[in-house]
């Protein structure tokens, strides 16, 4: 069944690819060839290359049956699309391969991933088991023929039980899922395993309260500078000031934990990324011991004008974490991605600036880089312009007083609005990263403290870039921007 079903989805990528309108193509972000993609899943280095797969509907723009669409690099910037790994239509995954984690066993790369079944699609009802599939090439995979490896949650649970993240501790397999109980709590389960196919349950790493949501899809859990990281995707959450804006939710708790007990003490929850379009993180460790970060570059429910280009859905730039002493993560984009920089644009070096000014970078991928001194600056607030025109403009702006960082994409282009906001910690500079591609924005502030990623969905010729700031001046270190390369 499979090789057929991923003969057949490989077969209608490739037609469905000539008919994708390229305006908003994305020119150094993971995308699939044509149609529907969601999360990031299996995340892995295998062989020194990267891989990278991903919740894919090959049949349509729109969510679908899911496959497991995949890309791999050896550089972490240059992917290559790669034959459609997963297909579902088998027993264990009769309605879809949901998402999932990889690991390397020896010289086999292992995907564990859910498998969805529907019992009534009218009335939305299903239920879900975690699968396992094997690769000798990173290429090919072979769904383990005992599958599923765990046939049903553990205690009282609705349907929902998914997303398996595995990772190995001293001699043992751990997995975590997401999980809803009977009584509609969100909760991330732990179960271990000596060889990724026998699973035994071993409790709950932790649940929501009545704050944290009615079900956490996509868990995470890993060791980095001393604390440990749960990070998931809870549904649910209400909007609280400048938090928790979009339908779902990506953030973290940091603290530590005690594998003999299961006990993990932590903070409180953070948002991980303050702009419109990120969810469904996933991480990995690479041979350099980085652990780094990939998350869909989208949001459900959300308006994607590319669906009548033939295809809808993104993942963002590869993001190195850390944590910080005051417990916070830390993203910035991986070191790699410099050398995506072509030509560059010196624009302001030391400038005391009192009035707006315009410059001439007219390039579709970009990176700007920018840094302000607070303490010789005057001006209440200021920011940078970017893919202006006559009538649209993307705005990033601070506010000197409330310290906020914003990105406004109210005229943003085509089916977009709204304004993201996140309070920085007091420093006397504000830095910020930003990379521009045809259809999203990443800015990047302050040694990775706070990230907004957002779509964007500007008219062609709008590509101008601006500094503006109101009610005094405003210190620039320095202003540079650089044309980017094309990866595709
Ligand atoms: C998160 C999610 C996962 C699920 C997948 C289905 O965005 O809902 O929980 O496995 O997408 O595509």
């Amino acid at each position: 069944m499979t090789t057929i079903n991923l003969k057949k989805a490989d077969a209608f990528i490739k037609e469905a690819k000539k008919n994708v309108h390229p305006r908003y193509r994305l020119g150094y972000h993971i995308m699939a060839p044509a149609n529907w993609i969601n999360d990031p899943n299996g995340l892995v280095q295998y062989k020194g290359e990267y891989h990278v797969f991903f919740q894919h509907h090959p049949y349509d723009e729109n969510w679908g049956p899911m496959h497991w669409g995949h890309v791999k690099s050896k550089d972490l910037i240059h992917w290559e699309h790669c034959p459609i790994a997963l297909a579902p239509g088998d027993a264990c995954d009769k309605d879809g391969c949901f998402s999932g984690s990889a690991v390397v066993d020896g010289e086999e790369l292992v995907l564990i991933y859910t498998g969805h079944h529907l019992i009534d699609k009218e009335k939305d009802t299903f239920f879900q088991n975690q699968n396992i599939a094997i690769s000798q090439d990173g290429l090919h995979f072979t769904k383990y023929e005992q599958n599923p490896v765990i046939a049903k949650p553990p205690h009282g649970s609705t349907q929902h039980f998914r997303d398996p993240k595995v990772w190995k501790h001293n001699n043992d397999w751990y997995m975590i899922t997401g999980h809803q109980t009977e009584d509609g709590i969100g909760q991330v389960i732990l179960f271990k395993s000596q060889n990724l196919r026998d699973w035994t349950y071993h409790g709950v790493l932790e649940q929501s309260d009545d704050k944290h949501g009615y079900m956490w899809e996509c868990p995470d859990f890993f060791e980095l500078d001393g604390r440990y990281v749960l990070m998931f995707s809870p549904q649910g959450m209400e909007p609280s000031g400048d938090l928790y804006q979009n339908l779902f939710q990506t953030g973290y708790f940091v603290g530590q934990y005690d594998y003999e007990t299961n006990a993990f003490k932590h903070g409180d929850f953070t948002e991980l990324d303050h702009g419109h379009d990120f969810y469904a993180v996933q991480t990995f460790k690479d041979d350099q011991g980085r652990r780094i970060a990939i998350g869909w570059m989208d949001m459900w429910e959300s308006n994607m004008p590319t669906k009548e280009d033939g295809w809808a859905g993104a993942l963002t730039l590869p993001r190195e974490l850390h944590v910080s002493k005051e417990e916070q993560i830390l993203m910035t984009p991986v070191e790699e991605l410099k050398q995506l920089r072509k030509k560059e644009h010196t624009l302001l070096v030391d400038k005391l600036i009192e009035e707006p000014l315009s410059f001439d970078v007219t390039d579709d991928l970009l990176e700007i880089e920018v840094a302000f001194d607070l303490e010789a600056t005057t001006a209440g607030s200021f920011g940078l312009k970017v893919r202006c025109g006559q009538t649209e403009e993307t705005v990033i702006s601070y506010d000197v007083n409330e310290n906020k960082l914003s990105l406004d994409r109210s005229k943003s282009g085509k089916g977009v609005s709204g304004v993201r906001r996140v309070k920085l910690p007091e420093k006397n500079h504000l830095s910020l990263r930003i990379y521009l591609d045809r259809s999203s924005i990443e800015v990047f502030a302050n040694e990775g403290i706070a990230t907004l990623t957002s779509r964007i969905y500007p008219v062609e010729q709008n590509q101008g870039l601006s500094l503006f700031q109101s009610d005094g001046k405003v210190k620039v270190t320095h202003l540079k921007a650089w044309e980017l390369e094309d990866i595709w």
